[in-house]
């Protein structure tokens, strides 16, 4: 395990910069290249370690990809020109990629087995299952079909109306997916909207799907058409920076072309009621997807509740908002986020067990965590660990900036899951 230390404490956050592509639109820019007819040509891809492993799913499946750094050339002939894989597709520690793939191959005749990593093997797969199960899947799983490795012997899927218990773009999409496959009206209504990158790459795609609030309705099988994909910064990967910057006294960071679709901006909306200072400037699209640059200044931030409807808009970024509201006048309280103990990790203990450690004030919650912030008051430091999850990573690395004794940090090598330049990054700002 790789052990790395960060002593930011004070060194103020200053300058410009981009953060890598979005990781979602980079999972689902290569997939629906491939089952697209023509060319697609992907910019800005996220080279982590979650996305070169849809990447090469989706080449053992048959389809043509040409890597080159950050951008992906990908040929496809439709759903139809994707064939039986050789071996099992191994998708590392991506959830995205897994559970996108199960509905993809749950309508393609043949077999496919889909395994990960041992966090990827303890995490709910049913609630994919069983929606797929639905429309006539044919999915096996350990536990009683709850658990991956998934073996799946693909068929010919029939159209529902499903109602979904969670609020889940991985549920979402892998719905999609297969609906896209499968003749008649398939749709699916969420308790509140999540992350909409698939609907809305559905129709860069040259597709058609109706949507309107939490609910969305496709017509298939419908034919694509490949294009171009400039995939915007990632709004998770900027949010590490933000917080840097927030907490650092003396600091003002621009970070540009971030994506700022509204489904993903939760903590932006949550960061300005708590007094944070922060600008977006220069609004643009980029393929249906809504992007401008943010200008971030140390702010003084006073305490809030977050719950609802707003945990899908920011539910990757949480870890980092517990960490800004340990510098919070007040006491922050976050609820309805129990889906935070099926992530890379049970996110609810690991951020509290090991900010604990650093000197925060946490205390665990059934479905979140109450923070109480000390402004002015820095953490100590010490010895944390990642527990293979990169989000827990970055924000423990984040959190150096207000640890008086740095904070060292064992399985850093989670990191490069979403974000492999991080370090550096981080560096060229101090
Ligand atoms: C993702 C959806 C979210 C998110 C994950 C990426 C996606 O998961 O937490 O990091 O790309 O669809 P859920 O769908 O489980 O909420």
């Amino acid at each position: 395990m790789a052990e790395m230390i960060f002593k930011g404490y004070k060194k103020k956050v200053v300058g410009a910069v981009r953060v890598p592509g979005d990781k979602s639109i980079s999972h689902r820019a290569v997939i629906f290249g491939a089952i697209a007819h023509g060319e697609t040509k992907i910019e800005g891809f996220l080279t982590g370690d979650d996305c070169l492993s849809t990447l090469s799913c989706m080449r053992q499946l048959g389809a043509e990809v040409e890597r080159d750094g950050e951008t992906v050339m990908v040929k496809g002939s439709g759903f139809n020109g994707l064939k039986e894989p050789e071996n099992v597709l191994d998708v590392g520690n991506s959830g995205t990629s897994i559970r996108l793939l199960m509905g993809l191959l749950s309508a393609r005749p043949f077999h496919s087995v889909l395994v990960g990593d041992a966090s990827i093997h303890r995490r709910p797969m049913d609630r994919i299952m069983a929606p797929l199960e639905k429309m006539g899947g044919q999915l096996f799983g350990r536990a009683n079909n709850r658990l991956a490795p998934v073996a799946i012997n693909g068929t010919k899927l029939e159209a529902v109306t499903y109602n979904s218990p969670i609020a889940s773009a991985q549920v979402k999409s892998a719905l999609l997916l297969a609906a896209i496959q499968t003749e008649g009206q398939t749709t699916i209504n969420e308790p509140y909207l999540s992350r909409d990158h698939t609907e809305r790459m559905i129709r860069a795609f040259g597709g058609e799907i109706k949507t309107s609030k939490a609910s969305c309705s496709l017509n298939g099988p419908q034919k694509l058409t490949g294009t171009t994909i400039k995939v915007p910064g990632d709004i998770s990967s900027a949010a590490f920076f933000i917080a840097a910057a927030l907490i650092t006294p003396g600091s003002e960071l621009k970070i540009e072309s971030v994506g700022v679709n509204p489904t993903r901006t939760g903590l932006l909306d949550v960061l300005k009621d708590m007094g944070a200072d922060i600008s977006v400037n220069n609004p643009r699209e980029l393929n249906n997807e809504p992007v401008a640059d943010l200008v971030i200044r140390h702010s003084q931030l006073k305490s809030t509740t977050v719950g609802g409807e707003m945990i899908p808009k920011l539910i990757d970024e949480i870890p980092i908002l517990a960490l800004l509201a340990t510098q919070a006048e007040g006491e922050t309280v976050i609820r309805d986020a129990a889906e935070l103990k099926v992530k890379e990790t049970n996110r609810i203990q690991t951020v509290t067990t090991q900010l604990n450690k650093l000197g925060a004030d946490i205390r665990e919650t059934e479905d979140g965590m109450i923070i109480t912030g000390h402004p002015g008051q820095p953490l100590t430091g010490g010895k944390v660990e990642s527990f293979g999850d990169h989000r827990i990573g970055m924000m423990l690395a984040i959190a150096g900036q207000v640890a008086k004794q740095g904070v060292t940090l064992e399985g850093s090598e989670a990191i490069s899951v979403s974000f492999p330049s991080f370090v550096k990054l981080l560096e060229t700002v101090r």
